[in-house]
């Protein structure tokens, strides 16, 4: 078969086959992109659908210098083949030629030497109703490159891609305005994702941080990838727009002057809250960033977004709770706090924390919630009614309803 003769026009551009090339860029299961093509081919996977995989995916990534994939790639053609082959579908001599290439060069489950890190592209994609938001491109798309670990265990937890950066990352994206020109500093910053996205919304500054060396140079190297220049452990934090600044910072040795000196204006962390032997330290980092007084004289009135797909709250410049947490009894209370901030609040603000999280143990979420209340911090869920956009609609495997977005203050 000729590819060229099976390829239908096609708008690449477009869902859903927008949705199934991001879907492969940012290897998704194959499952999810086997449905993803079945929707692109009504149903089968007929010989068009064949030709526009092997087209803008196999074949760019094998020029890409994309052995690293090779694993994935062996997966999801062995899945691709068997789904068309049971449909009684016609396979392109290409798939086939392809997959018995991958089959000859993959020793186990690595090729050609071994490596169990990956390159996933992660591409966010802005719907319509986005188009007034600072951060949405021209192209409606923004593509972060990340080499990342598949392995999120023994080790590597720090260089794999967690659920609640993606969250993080869309409500950056989704809220550009509270975080552009406001001084940030992650705390446990895995492979970089949410400081690339907090540079394309223009923070004054980023500092990302982890205790980890080996994630930090993963950290750099994606940031770099994303044509972000680094700086590497300076001790204070001078605000520097252009760069983004890469610190070794564990939370259990961080010193209290040390964290005063980097006095952001918001602090934010993905997937941090699950390890109770180190929980507090982090709040005592938490506690120390957010207890230094800040003026803002240049944010004290409160901008809307112009988008507004949720009707019950204006996408604000400061974004309230509809619940807190009663950390005493371990269950979430009714928060009466407007969606909109007083102006004058707004005028004299200390610093912000934005945490997002998946609850997987309550226990050791409890256990957080009663270090915050000890330390005078007021957490808040701020998920329902600060809702961001979906801007992964193609990863199916993320699971953003079980996220959940909490604002912390210094009481
Ligand atoms: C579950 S991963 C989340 C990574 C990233 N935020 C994400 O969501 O993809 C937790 C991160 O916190 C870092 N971390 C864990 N314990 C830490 C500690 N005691 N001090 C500093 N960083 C720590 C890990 O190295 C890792 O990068």
């Amino acid at each position: 078969m000729d590819i060229q003769e099976n390829q239908q026009a096609v708008d690449i551009s477009k869902p859903p086959y927008l949705h199934l090339i991001s879907a492969f860029l940012a290897m998704e299961p194959p499952d999810v992109l086997i449905s993803l093509a079945r929707k692109c081919g009504g149903g089968l996977i007929g010989e068009s659908i064949q030709g526009f995989i092997w087209n803008n995916y196999i074949n760019t990534t094998v020029g890409d210098g994309g052995c690293q994939q090779g694993p994935y790639l062996k997966r999801v053609l062995k899945k691709l083949i068997g789904e068309i082959e049971s449909d009684g579908g016609v396979v392109l001599d290409e798939l086939y030629e392809h997959y018995a290439f991958i089959m000859t060069n993959l020793k186990g489950d690595n090729f050609s030497g071994g490596n169990s890190r990956v390159l996933k592209r992660i591409s966010f994609l802005f719907p319509d109703e986005c188009c007034e938001l600072s951060s949405c491109p021209k192209s409606k798309k923004l593509e972060v490159s990340l080499h990342c670990s598949v392995n999120m265990l023994e080790g590597d937890t720090g260089c794999s891609i967690w659920p609640s950066s993606l969250f993080l990352s869309e409500f950056i994206l989704s809220f550009p305005n509270i975080f552009s020109n406001r001084s940030c500093f992650e705390v446990g910053s895995g492979v970089g994702l949410v400081g690339i996205c907090l540079a394309h919304v223009k923070a004054s500054a980023v500092v990302l941080s982890d205790g980890d060396l080996s994630t930090l140079s993963n950290m750099r190297l994606n940031l770099e990838s994303n044509l972000l220049s680094t700086r590497i452990d300076v001790p204070e934090c001078k605000k520097d727009a252009s760069t983004v600044q890469c610190v070794h910072l564990p939370w259990e040795s961080a010193t209290e002057i040390e964290l005063q000196n980097f006095a952001p204006d918001i602090i934010v962390g993905a997937d941090v809250i699950y390890d109770p032997l180190y929980l507090p330290h982090l709040v005592r980092v938490l506690t120390v960033l957010l207890k230094r007084g800040t003026s803002f004289p240049n944010h004290g009135s409160v901008r809307s977004e112009g988008c507004q797909p949720d009707s019950k709250c204006i996408r604000s410049e400061v974004q309230h709770a509809d619940f807190e947490f009663d950390s005493s009894k371990g269950k979430a209370e009714s928060c009466s706090a407007p969606c909109v901030e007083d102006k004058d609040d707004a005028l004299e603000r200390r610093p912000v924390a934005y945490i997002a999280s998946v609850i997987r143990n309550i226990e050791t979420f409890n256990y957080f919630l009663e270090l915050t209340k000890e330390a005078n911090l007021t957490v808040a869920d701020i998920t329902e009614n600060s809702k961001p956009f979906d801007l992964l609609p193609y990863a199916k495997s993320y699971q953003r309803s079980t996220i959940r977005i909490f604002s912390i203050s210094y009481n």
